[in-house]
């Protein structure tokens, strides 16, 4: 198999928050966060094996603050390790606030995913 640059397989992806993704407080559900990283990562292992892989485990996620209802979240991910059949996937989440432009550094994730796929029992 020809190797690929960081570039060719890394993945954007973006997603308006809305009401639906609130926890109690009223801020952005951490589950709905993850969702997303879990979602980004896959396609950056995707685009680099061009073929079907699992997410092995989520290695490390901090949240550094809040994501506000209504931010713009921006994910982007890319390959930092490859393995024998496995991939380190880095996942940065920036949040933009779309009436000031402010856009921080609210999460970042490191995953861990497998080529191939588990067929449901
Ligand atoms: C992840 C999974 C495929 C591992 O299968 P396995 O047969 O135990 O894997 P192996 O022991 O052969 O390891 C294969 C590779 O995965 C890596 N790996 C496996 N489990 C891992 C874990 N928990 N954390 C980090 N790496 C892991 C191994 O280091 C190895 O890497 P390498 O080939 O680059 O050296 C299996 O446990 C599984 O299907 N889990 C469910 C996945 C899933 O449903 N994810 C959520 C939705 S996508």
């Amino acid at each position: 198999m020809e190797g690929k640059t960081v570039n060719e397989s890394s993945a954007i992806v973006s997603y308006v928050t809305l009401p639906q993704d609130a926890n109690r407080t009223g801020n952005v559900h951490g589950g709905v966060i993850m969702k997303h990283i879990d979602s980004a990562a896959a396609v950056a292992a995707t685009r680099h094996a061009r073929c079907d892989c699992v997410t092995a485990s989520i290695d490390k996620l901090d949240f550094f603050s809040p994501v506000y209802i209504g931010n713009f979240l921006t994910l982007k991910a890319s390959i930092n390790l490859v393995g024998r059949t496995s991939m380190e996937i880095g996942v940065r989440v920036e949040a933009e606030d779309l009436l000031t432009g402010e856009t921080t550094n609210r999460a970042t994730a490191y995953l861990t995913t497998k080529v191939g796929y588990t067929v449901a029992a």
